[in-house]
């Protein structure tokens, strides 16, 4: 086959396309919502059950979004297409790509609005509004934040343009350069967070906690969660993951940086639960304290440490960085399909879905207060979002693309886009593709959607 090339630019070497991508992996699920699930689920039984998830499905299942789109060279909706042609399969199975670019879109405007408050509390580090701060105030002034709809209007439009303005710039001048930039700034805030942890003198209680097995505290909630996190932490089912291989070298191997990514964004997750919790131990507070953790507990503990104002802010400066590098890589794939498909330049493109990325994302932000009556389901728009995306289209896309990849995809362009000399590792994963993951997934998702349902 004679080799496609991407209109949009090739990442200019395999570390770019690893950082990259890790960067769209490093994101509020690592730093704020692994952390706050993980001290919800108990501790280590829970990092167990989804470090088997990771390696089981979700490393997988990148792999075959990667090679879609690598063998494609274009945005998830097409790739769906040409790799179905190619295979002498329909062409319906654009749908996959099609609930994957959805998925993203809606993702992106509820992360911004979360993204945004992460900003707002930037701002209130660098003030030094947390200083002193007891718990029942810290929780009122989060409460302050989420019914104000002027402010939280403010930063998630912030938060927006700056995604935007990364973006629009393209493969290169855009993702790559916010890539070299951001990532090792982004390793080197996590490490400096780390070292402070380590002298609050109450880091092996947060590793005790992180690692402890206690079989006992398992149940088969945990075990949804961690699966579902698995998928959302490695940003899988939406697109994002098969976008950034369509600009992967072609002499990159699949399955080496796949698997290096995978690693970055677990280590970046126990990292931070262990730069986290030591924080909340050292200032006895609850680690089980939920979504909260991150913007209640954290600020009342910084606010309590010495030279907590400064890591305060490091802290909420790394988180921003993350998001940013995530909800970009949420956006380039609609970005993609619309240059590709509409012919558009970037900053169109950019326009229209910054533009309808934002109104979404209002209505995220009106729950919290002047929407809050306003239900889907019983929920609100942005709990509604969240249901749908994380536990339903997030999974379905996962096991769909699974089943395509494993059964219907013809075996020889697979093959020879994994490019795997060793005849083992490449059954290994094939099995894994074809029964595992699959299988996995669905006795999961239809237990999950049985257990929110019923
Ligand atoms: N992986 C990101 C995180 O853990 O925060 C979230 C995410 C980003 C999901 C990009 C999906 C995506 F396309
Ligand atoms: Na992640």
């Amino acid at each position: 086959m004679q080799e496609r090339h991407s209109i949009h630019g090739t990442w200019a070497n395999r570390w770019i396309f690893i950082l990259a991508a890790t960067g769209s992996a490093v994101g509020l699920g690592n730093i704020w919502k692994f952390p706050y699930i993980t001290g919800e689920n108990g501790g280590g039984a829970f990092v167990l059950v989804y470090l088997v998830c990771i390696l089981l499905v979700g490393v997988p299942i990148m792999m075959g979004e990667a090679l879609i789109g690598r063998r494609a060279r274009c945005n998830p909706v097409n790739a769906m297409k040409v790799t179905a042609s190619e295979s002498g399969l329909s062409t319906g199975w654009q749908a996959i790509g099609w609930m994957a670019a959805l998925a993203g879109f809606l993702i992106f405007s509820f992360y911004s609005v979360v993204a945004g408050w992460v900003l707002n509390y930037i701002a209130g580090m660098v003030r030094g509004d947390y200083i002193d701060m007891g718990r029942e105030q810290a929780a009122a002034q989060f409460e302050l934040l989420l019914a104000d709809p002027k402010l939280m209007l403010a930063w998630h439009s912030v938060f927006v343009v700056l995604v935007m303005l990364v973006v629009v710039g393209g493969v290169n001048k855009g993702l790559e350069r916010a890539t070299r930039i951001m990532m090792p700034a982004l390793f080197a805030l996590l490490a400096l967070l780390l070292g402070y942890s380590f002298t609050t003198g109450h880091f092996t209680q947060g590793l005790e906690f992180l690692f402890h097995f206690a079989p006992e505290d398992l149940t088969w909630d945990s075990v949804l969660v961690a699966l579902g996190h698995s998928f959302f932490t490695l940003s899988l089912g939406m697109g994002a993951i098969l976008a950034y291989g369509s600009y992967m070298p072609k002499s990159a191997s699949i399955g080496g940086t796949v698997m290096t990514i995978a690693f970055l964004d677990t280590l970046v997750a126990l990292a931070a639960g262990m730069a986290i919790f030591p924080i909340v131990f050292a200032n006895e507070l609850d680690p089980g304290a939920g979504p909260g953790l991150m913007f209640i507990t954290l600020p009342v503990a910084f606010g309590q440490m010495p030279g907590g104002q400064l890591f305060g802010f490091l802290f909420f400066l790394l988180v921003g960085v993350a998001a940013w590098t995530s909800a970009i890589s949420l956006m380039e794939p609609a970005t993609a399909w619309l240059v590709e498909r509409l012919k558009l330049e970037r900053l169109p493109a950019c326009l229209i879905l910054g533009a309808a990325g934002w109104a979404m994302g209002v209505l995220s932000l009106g729950s919290f207060n002047v929407l809050a009556d306003f239900k889907l389901l019983g929920m609100t728009t942005f709990d509604f979002l969240d249901f749908v995306t994380a536990n339903i289209m997030l999974p379905l896309g996962g096991l769909f693309l699974a089943i395509y990849v494993g059964w219907f995809m013809q075996r020889t362009a697979i093959m020879d886009e994994l490019a795997m000399k060793n005849r083992l590792h490449f059954n290994l994963w094939y099995g894994v593709v074809r029964f595992v993951a699959p299988v996995a997934v669905a006795i999961i998702f239809a237990l999950n959607l049985y257990q929110k349902l019923a």
